[in-house]
């Protein structure tokens, strides 16, 4: 999902879409999408205002590049993230799907084998709990002292926890169907929160809790902007490994060939990305120890 303005970003948004914003080395989408794909997920279709779609093409094109199948569907005027079930249900067809927002920077040990089960989902939805200082900013969910869940409010001026729900959720085939009933919010926008309220009062929704050893940012002001670069340019310095390089993910996860994700690192070769990507195809080639598999 990678509609909207922007509007809190602005300027650096009114020339172009917020999820095409460098975060350290890499555009912003980059990093929902390696979750996606980290999740095992190649069909994709990237939800974009009309006028920012050619940008988004130039950056992810069909995403045969990376072994992916990735469709455009506008999103004429903000409303709501749940209008993309709405606008996908041809594309989505009664299937299960996953729904990531293209402003969402997850990181962390563990999180593809937790992406890869949520995305094994058959019925029912599945989303993340993630605790957070400033919970009436997002969706709120409430865990009686068991776990089970009370309740689930958007943006809360009094918040009942400090569990926010984050922007990856993954939904049954009934999504679609509860999409259509959803009436527009105080904000005049289909709220992904009334989707999950469905299923919790149908007694079909997983919340999650992601710990403390997952990072969970949201890329929606200058400040957070900047604290997810510095981030990822903390972690690379650190390890020397990419967080969320989709080429390399594509690569590990065997949607591309060890030779094209090689190709792909000499087309930037005159920089450290691509040096990365070319160097990491090396080493492999001569049976080096490289990076561990967990990209
Ligand atoms: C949306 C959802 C909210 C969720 C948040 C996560 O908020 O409505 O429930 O917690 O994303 O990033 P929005 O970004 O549309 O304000």
């Amino acid at each position: 999902m990678a509609g909207g303005y922007g509007t809190r970003l602005h300027p650096i948004t009114l020339a172009t879409s917020k999820q095409l914003l460098p975060v350290y080395d890499k555009p912003l989408i980059y990093y929902p999408l390696s979750m996606l794909m980290l999740a095992g997920l190649r069909e994709i279709a990237v939800v974009c205002t009309p006028l920012s779609q050619p940008q988004f093409e130039a950056v992810l094109g069909d995403g045969r590049k990376w072994g992916l199948e990735i469709v455009y569907v506008a999103q004429a005027e903000p409303r709501g993230v749940a209008e993309a079930f709405l606008l996908c249900a041809d594309y989505i067809a009664g299937d299960s799907v996953c729904l990531i927002l293209g402003d969402n920077f997850f990181y962390g040990h563990g999180l593809p084998e937790v992406l890869q089960e949520a995305a094994s989902l058959k019925e029912g939805a599945q989303v993340f709990a993630y605790p957070v200082a400033n919970p009436s900013e997002f969706g709120v969910v409430e865990f009686d002292g068991t776990g089970r869940v009370l309740s689930l409010e958007e943006k809360p001026s009094r918040p009942r926890s400090h569990h926010a729900v984050t922007g990856i959720y993954f939904y049954d085939g009934q999504v679609c169907a509860i999409a259509r009933e959803l009436k527009p919010s105080g904000r005049g926008e289909l709220e992904i929160t009334d989707v999950n309220r469905t299923y919790l009062e149908r007694d079909e929704l997983r919340v999650t809790e992601l710990g403390r050893g997952v990072a969970w940012l949201d890329t929606g002001t200058h400040d957070s902007l900047l604290e997810a670069s510095r981030l990822v340019q903390m972690l690379q310095q650190r390890q020397g490994l990419m967080v969320s390089a989709p080429e390399e993910i594509a690569w590990r996860r065997g949607f591309i060939s060890l030779a094209q994700m090689k190709d792909l690192g000499q087309r930037m070769a005159g920089n450290a990305y691509g040096q990365y990507l070319v160097t990491l195809a090396e080493q492999v080639a001569r049976n080096q120890p490289s990076a561990p598999a967990d990209a």
